[in-house]
């Protein structure tokens, strides 16, 4: 049985991750602080046996855990809420640590054992971008000074050390940016966009919009963002890629907080208020040609399915 570790498998997407190792027969070590992530995401695969967690910062050397095959990096603060607890602003030296010294870590211990490796990296490696869509080849409008730049450029550091290990010590690693994923354990806490517009909606308060919602953005839902993830990972000939995975069905703001009110038969008023935080990118959408050429891959989840499910789970819990 081939060996995975996931870190920050206790997170919104590496939970996910973790659960479609097991349902394909891997053994999977579940590496996580538990620092943005829960207990309760990965509660359901704690009686299998396949699975192992451990309560671990990987900035801190993980101690033997024998041959391992795979290491997936998604350990990392994501939400780029201002308010949120759990976003890099408000664990700035969190944020930058672990996507520097801890990819630097997880590159060793790939090398060490002969594993593969995916680091997740993020749109936000683009900045705000001048090209749109965005393809791999473009190399970004990024401050690295501005209130983001805790987050984008320690993932734009990230991939520049895993190119390192993948050149100079021929580590068979790949680099994922992923663009923004929904679904359910998105923690509400987390604030990202979607989830503040359904926790407002279900409560038929205001859902709150800033500047005048023509900001756009596109949602992949986390089921296939997971299946990207497992083809860039085990697919031949990807080693040394650097894949956008992502949805390229783009909506406005506004749009997103129409749609939410509809299916969730809300109340809730509309309102726009304050400016565009500062840094808070205008438009972004993946380039997916190279996903849909190397991997066969492209999003299949409809928007309003995949936020029926976030619905449903966010009324649950
Ligand atoms: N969700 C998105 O839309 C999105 C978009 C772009 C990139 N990403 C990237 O995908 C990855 C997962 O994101 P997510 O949305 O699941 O976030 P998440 O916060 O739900 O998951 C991250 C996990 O990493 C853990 N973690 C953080 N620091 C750690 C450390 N030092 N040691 C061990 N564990 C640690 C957290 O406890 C958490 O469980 C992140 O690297 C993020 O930057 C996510």
């Amino acid at each position: 049985m081939q060996k995975v570790l996931v870190a920050g498998g206790a997170g919104f997407i590496g939970s996910h991750l973790s659960e479609r190792l097991l349902h394909d027969g891997y053994s999977v070590i579940c590496v996580d602080n538990l620092l943005t992530g829960s207990r309760s995401n990965i509660e359901p695969f704690l009686q299998n046996s396949s699975f192992t967690f451990l309560n671990h910062n990987i900035l801190d050397p993980l101690g033997d855990l024998g041959k391992i095959d795979a290491i997936f990096h998604l350990a990392s603060p994501a939400s780029p809420n201002h308010h949120s607890k759990v976003s890099y602003h408000a664990l700035p030296l969190e944020t930058m640590l672990v996507n520097t010294q801890g990819t630097f870590n997880l590159l060793q211990l790939a090398q060490k054992n002969n594993a593969k490796f995916l680091f997740a990296s993020t749109s936000e490696a683009y900045g705000d971008p001048l090209v749109h869509p965005q393809v791999e080849s473009y190399r970004g409008n990024v401050s690295t000074t501005g209130p983001r730049s805790v987050y984008d450029e320690a993932k734009r550091f990230g991939e520049t050390i895993t190119s390192y290990y993948i050149r100079d010590k021929d580590v068979d690693a790949r680099i994922v940016r992923i663009f923004n994923t929904y679904g359910p354990r998105l923690l509400k806490e987390d604030m990202r966009m979607i989830g503040i517009f359904i926790t407002k909606a279900l409560i038929n308060e205001p859902i709150t919009i800033f500047g005048d919602g023509r900001q756009t953005r596109s949602l992949c839902y986390v089921s296939d963002l997971v299946e990207g993830l497992m083809r860039l990972m085990f697919y031949p000939k990807t080693k040394g890629e650097i894949v956008n995975l992502g949805s390229t069905d783009e909506h406005t703001v506004l749009e997103y907080a129409q749609i939410v009110k509809e299916l969730t038969h809300s109340q809730s008023e509309i309102v726009h208020s304050e400016a565009l935080p500062e840094d808070d990118p205008v438009k972004r959408r993946p380039d997916i040609t190279k996903a849909k050429n190397l991997l066969d891959w492209e999003p299949t989840v409809p928007l309003e399915k995949g936020l029926e499910k976030l619905i449903e789970y966010y009324k649950e819990n």
